[in-house]
């Protein structure tokens, strides 16, 4: 099928990419976290506080189920979702997934003044989710973009380029 997914931290730009290479490709643009706050009418943080991390990913592993059927979209995930291995490989039957790799530096600097919505950081450090989930970002993706250096617009033409190919 032909979609493409954006994973990667938080932080790290994927809705904000997401939004605009579907705009640009005349492909749909969704986004795993707004959906799922669409259809529990609560917010991440809420989920997380009144029900657990847990059920957060159960509801998130349900969505990627529901989302098998798109074709000629955009997903921008949860920085989560490549947790579990199934999510992985149904969002590989998708499309092309590509990794927006940012440094621990990068990516705390994008999330200052950001930080109330994501419950994760309460209790951890953007330096420890990191070393826990790169290696698994590289393992799901076909693509990765370091985007430390450069612009939302250089990484979308990378994107739109590979796309071509
Ligand atoms: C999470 C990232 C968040 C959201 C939830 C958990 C994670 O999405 O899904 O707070 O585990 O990294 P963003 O990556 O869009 O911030």
């Amino acid at each position: 099928m032909n979609n493409l997914i954006l994973i990667g931290m938080m932080g790290s730009g994927k809705s904000t990419v997401g939004k605009e290479i579907g705009a640009k490709l005349g492909w749909k643009h969704l986004d795993t976290d707004k959906m799922i706050e669409d259809m529990q009418g609560m917010t991440i943080r809420e989920i997380f506080d009144r029900y657990s991390e847990s059920h957060f990913r159960s509801l998130e592993a349900k969505l990627v189920e529901q989302l098998k059927s798109v074709d000629s979209t955009v997903i921008s995930t949860g920085g989560g979702i490549i947790l579990n291995p199934l999510n992985t490989m149904a969002l590989r039957e998708m499309g092309l997934i590509v990794y927006l790799k940012a440094s621990p530096d990068t990516l705390n600097a994008n999330l200052e003044g950001h930080t109330k919505s994501r419950p994760l950081l309460d209790c951890q450090s953007i330096d420890v989710i990191y070393r826990v989930r790169d290696p698994l970002y590289m393992n799901s993706a076909e693509l990765v973009i370091d985007i430390d250096l450069i612009s939302n617009q250089e990484m979308i033409d990378v994107i739109l380029n590979r796309l071509e190919r």
